[in-house]
């Protein structure tokens, strides 16, 4: 038998549970693997609450882990028992002791990457991985806003903009969390919860605004998000931290500059084995050189999924928040 999270019916941190299940044999193409640390990520708290939907109920709950592989399934070829894994993807279930997931999703970890740092890491790390490298190609010099910056994503982003030689403009709800923006290397930061986020971009940059603008936090800011971007400029939307981005007319694309606007997600990004392994061998690679720490702020135990839920919907949360199991 083994622990894990579950769901019934969407709704508050309440509707979690710790169950006991009997853990069935990896089928073909699939591994088990044994987590020793899980990732806590804001997808986590759509799927509960129902804005993404669960394929069923009753659901498991996660899909990032770092661990060792437990059992193999028939024709897995990359992966053998005892193998020190990672993944980001797959069918949700990671909040758990352990987890069945297709052999394609999980990569080996390399030895000097610890397991709580590859939990902290795999989904907002890969996620930074292909918004700045594959979305938009950033190759030094650009300026651009991150909503979030001192968030899970943030802090990777802000660390990663940095190492391109790119100017991150940070928002964020406090002076702490402006303090660490800039620490992990933001240019600057605004206070989206004081402050006119379009004046001082404009402010900063000059007047110039800027060459891309990533928002994950959604209805709040999609409008601003427009106006600091430059004409013929890219927004990219790949989240709904205050609730989902709907009714847009597209005129408005128009009306602010003759704007590009992509609505991706690492799935889509990372939707072979072979482009998964290639983005994790970038993010491994700026991991061992230094160049980005995952700062895991916050550790919960398993059991406490629920509460650790709630710090990272009620903004509470720094950087990166693993489960314990
Ligand atoms: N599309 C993709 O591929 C993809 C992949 C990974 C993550 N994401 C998205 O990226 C975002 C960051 O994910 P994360 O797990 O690293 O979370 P996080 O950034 O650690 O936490 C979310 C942050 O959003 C900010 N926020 C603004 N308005 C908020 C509101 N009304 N309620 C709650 N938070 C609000 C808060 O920072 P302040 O207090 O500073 O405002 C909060 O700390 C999420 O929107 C997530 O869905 C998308």
């Amino acid at each position: 038998m083994a622990k894990r999270i579950q769901f019934s019916r969407t709704g508050g941190p309440e509707v979690l549970e710790l169950v006991e299940v009997s853990p069935g044999d990896p089928g073909p193409g699939e591994v088990r693997v044994k987590n020793a640390a899980v990732g806590l990520n804001f997808i986590d708290i759509y799927f509960r609450t129902g804005l993404y939907p669960a394929p069923s109920l009753p659901s498991g709950l996660g899909t990032e882990g770092a661990g060792v592989v437990d059992a193999v399934g028939e024709g897995v070829t990359h992966l053998a028992v005892g193998d020190r894994v990672a993944y980001a993807q797959g069918p949700l279930g990671a909040y758990a002791e352990l987890h069945t997931l297709p052999a394609g999703k999980v990569v080996k970890l390399p030895d000097g990457i610890d397991f709580e740092t590859a939990a902290g890491c795999m989904l907002k790390g890969l996620t930074v991985q292909y918004l700045m490298r594959q979305t938009h190609e950033l190759k030094g010099g650009e300026t651009i806003l991150w909503h979030a910056a001192a968030g899970g994503v943030g802090s990777i982003a802000c660390q990663w903009a940095r190492a391109l030689g790119v100017k991150l403009i940070g928002t964020v709800s406090s002076p702490e969390k402006a303090a660490l923006a800039e620490k992990n290397g933001a240019w600057a930061t605004i206070d989206y919860t004081k402050e006119d986020v379009v004046e001082r971009v404009r402010e900063l940059t000059g007047g110039a605004m800027c060459d891309v603008v990533y928002d994950s936090v959604g209805k709040d800011t999609w409008e601003t998000s427009l106006d600091c971007l430059k004409p013929r400029s890219l927004m990219v939307s790949f989240g709904n931290a205050s609730g989902a981005v709907t009714g847009v007319n597209l005129g408005i694309l128009n009306q602010k500059g003759s704007l590009f606007v992509t609505r991706p997600s690492l799935n889509g990004y990372a939707d072979t084995p072979e482009r998964l392994q290639a983005m994790a061998d970038e993010l491994f690679a700026m991991l061992e050189s230094g160049k980005i720490t995952i700062d895991i702020a916050q550790r919960f135990p398993l059991a406490e999924a629920g509460k650790a839920q709630e710090a990272l919907a009620s903004r509470q949360t720094t950087g990166s928040t693993i489960l314990l199991p």
